[in-house]
């Protein structure tokens, strides 16, 4: 991995992403892509080259990948879960259309892509606990729909064409540098600004309600790491089962509270978000990841909210 494109550069993950990439491959090109209206600014936009590249245009995609010899494409465009129950044709263009396109730039000019697949890509009637590896996937989510397909799509390049595609399944992300926008998960990130600003948090998702969360540093590691495995030694390819911890409202409330005794938490449940999150597993095995390229997370609940506190406490001058 030396020159690489992000499509989606300036959303959540792709933000933090690109910096790590910039800051860990200083010989190559690593190349922000956006979409007018999302513009990248500040350290973002001065550390790197950017290009215009939106998913749905694989021209635009092709011609960033011959102008900086791209060896490798990170796929971050998609519409969040509750954004795109609104707007279901729009997730599947992005996400689907988006995907092909990459696809099929990657497979003439020898890219490898990875294009993330999410807790969402199970559904009502997978095992909630423990969730293994290779299990039931009927999502009922488009959201969900279109992972499931993701990671198909993915294997068929691979076993069809020899794209070297590979993945993981992403628990919620918590992160500080850019809001998550239209997920059932972003609570968790909204929490630890509503604890900071002395706001109450007012929480879309019930007590008890418990998914798989992960920090974003430990994200970033899986995604860059997946990318440099052993292929030789990866029975699984699209998607693997990453975790790192998982909690219910409550608990991440009661875990900000021990440094943030002030927080008020009070629940209005979105039944959109709840109804997606009832249908995710609680906790996922992740094994698979563990045994075939070596994945472990450095972050529990209690060590990411500190961190996540000091930074966000600098961010926003508090
Ligand atoms: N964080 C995403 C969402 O909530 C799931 O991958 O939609």
């Amino acid at each position: 991995m030396k020159n690489v494109l992000i499509i989606g550069s300036t959303g959540q993950i792709g933000s933090d992403l690109t910096m790590k990439l910039r800051r860990e491959i200083p010989e190559g090109a690593i190349v922000a892509g956006y979409i007018p209206g999302f513009e990248p600014k500040g350290e973002l936009l001065e550390s790197g080259p950017a290009e215009v590249v939106n998913v749905c245009d694989g021209k635009q995609i092709a011609e960033a990948v011959k102008k900086y010899k791209v060896d490798t494409i990170y796929n971050l465009a998609a519409l969040l879960s509750a954004t795109a129950e609104k707007f279901p044709l729009k997730a599947w263009d992005i996400q689907m259309n988006g995907l092909i396109n990459i696809l099929e730039v990657a497979r003439e000019n020898g890219c490898a892509v990875f294009t993330p697949s999410s807790i969402g890509a199970f559904g009502p009637s997978t095992p909630h606990v423990n969730t293994p590896q290779d299990t039931i996937q009927r999502p009922k989510s488009i959201y969900g729909v279109t992972k499931v397909a993701t990671e198909l799509l993915s294997d068929y390049y691979f076993f069809k064409y020899a794209v070297d595609t590979r993945s993981v399944r992403f628990p919620g992300l918590i992160s500080y540098t850019t809001l998550p926008g239209g997920g059932t998960t972003d609570y968790a990130v909204e929490i630890y600004y509503a604890a900071l600003k002395g706001e109450e948090f007012v929480c879309p998702v019930a007590a008890g309600t418990y998914m798989d969360m992960m920090y974003m540093p430990d994200a970033l590691r899986a995604a860059v790491e997946i990318m440099q495995a052993d292929p030789s030694k990866l029975k699984h390819r699209n998607s693997f089962n990453i975790a790192s911890m998982s909690f219910d409202p409550e608990e991440i409330a009661a875990a900000i509270r021990k440094y943030v005794p002030s927080l008020k938490l009070r629940y209005e449940i979105d039944p959109v978000r709840q109804h997606i999150a009832d249908s995710w597993p609680d906790k996922m095995d992740d094994s698979c990841a563990r045994e075939e390229w070596g994945w472990a997370p450095s972050y529990d609940l209690d060590s990411m909210t500190q961190d996540m506190l000091r930074h966000l406490g600098e961010k926003l001058g508090k």
